[in-house]
């Protein structure tokens, strides 16, 4: 806020629709919030006035389509670059060496995996995009690390396509899949089906651009999208599948006492355990085995009900530290390529 006049009125929108107006006094270093609940005043130089700030980041910036602003060497990215960094985190942690992800768009994505592999010196990348257009196709098929990356064109949950993708995927010894298609509920509940299997034990299923459900009020936003959204998606499939865990990714580095991802992914990223050993009881209620620890994430998601990233869903002793691991006008269906 430097630079700023001292006092900075923020309006913004809850949720729910009711507006909600933020006021930054750096004088007084403070910020205060005055929404439906009443007025939460906090210390400007916190945590908890940082996540404020970032969700009003998060949410003015998706409107004006701040993700649709970056590439990744040459090829446009249609991601959040926090969000970049996070993958990255977790592809170096978990050793994938193969990603598959559907949703290729403009290919920027696949050739950042392509070349977080080229870096690592080993690692395939499976693209899957309903349309891929010709002019992407022919950058992607040009570019340097082309090599690494192969490309199916058709709908990710068409039985032809996915039967495509599991065969190839044959043979891979670490799966991680990344869901950045369709957006709707439904396609990605049956995208989380499809592709559940094929993600290894200690890797993640990542069910992308759960932001829908925070900038669901806002004037980019499409119809229905406070429900219909591949958060909640992510959430009722980690309901009922014990074999994932819904958490946010350890951060491997944080001399910060920040904990919560700065993200287009909330409720995004799913680890699949490892399978309890024989003999092993499974405790619902604590999650627990005697040997290993489930957890059934449901029980402790609360994004839903609360307006930031429901990053600590899990605890720190539990969760282990390397894991073993719209861009839309109302008129367009979430994952679209109009803009493409
Ligand atoms: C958000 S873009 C992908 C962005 C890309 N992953 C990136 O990071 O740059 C969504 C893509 O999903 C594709 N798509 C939409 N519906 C699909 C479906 N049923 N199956 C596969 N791809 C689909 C669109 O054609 C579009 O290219």
């Amino acid at each position: 806020m430097h630079g700023q006049p001292p006092r900075a009125m923020v309006p913004a929108t809850s949720r729910k629709g009711r507006m909600m107006r933020i006021t930054i006094d750096e004088e007084a270093g403070t910020l205060t919030c005055e929404g439906p609940t009443g007025p939460e005043s906090m210390p400007l130089w916190s945590d908890r006035a940082f996540e404020v700030i970032a969700r009003q980041y998060v949410r003015v910036g998706w409107n004006q389509k701040d993700t649709y602003s970056f590439s990744w060497m040459g090829r446009p990215v249609i991601q959040l670059p926090d969000d970049m960094v996070r993958l990255q985190e977790v592809i170096w942690a978990t050793k994938p060496d193969l990603i598959v992800e559907t949703g290729i768009a403009h290919g920027g994505s696949l050739i950042f995996y392509a070349s977080l592999f080229e870096a690592m010196g080993r690692g395939h990348v499976l693209g899957v995009d309903i349309e891929i257009r010709p002019h992407n196709r022919e950058a992607i098929e040009a570019h340097p690390l082309s090599r690494r990356i192969e490309m199916i064109e058709g709908s990710s949950t068409a039985p032809e396509i996915v039967s495509r993708v599991r065969e190839r995927a044959r043979g891979f010894e670490s799966v991680m899949v990344i869901l950045d298609s369709n957006h709707s509920h439904s396609h990605v509940t049956d995208e989380l089906d499809a592709y559940a299997d094929l993600v290894t034990p200690g890797c993640y299923l990542v069910s992308t651009d759960g932001v829908m459900r925070d900038v669901a009020d806002v004037p980019r936003a499409g119809a229905g999208w406070a429900t219909d959204n591949p958060a909640n998606a992510a959430e009722d499939f980690a309901a009922r599948r014990p074999d994932f865990v819904l958490e946010q990714p350890a951060w491997p580095f944080n001399e910060s006492t920040l904990s919560r991802n700065v993200t287009h992914f909330p409720s995004a990223w799913l680890r699949r355990l490892q399978p309890p050993r024989a003999g092993s009881q499974i405790s619902r209620r604590s999650g627990t085995t005697r040997r290993s620890i489930w957890r059934i994430s449901a029980s402790s998601i609360t994004s839903r009900r609360t307006p930031l990233t429901p990053a600590r869903s899990i605890s720190a002793r539990h969760s282990a530290r390397y894991a073993p691991a719209s861009r839309r006008s109302r008129a367009r269906s979430p994952g679209d390529q109009s803009d493409l």
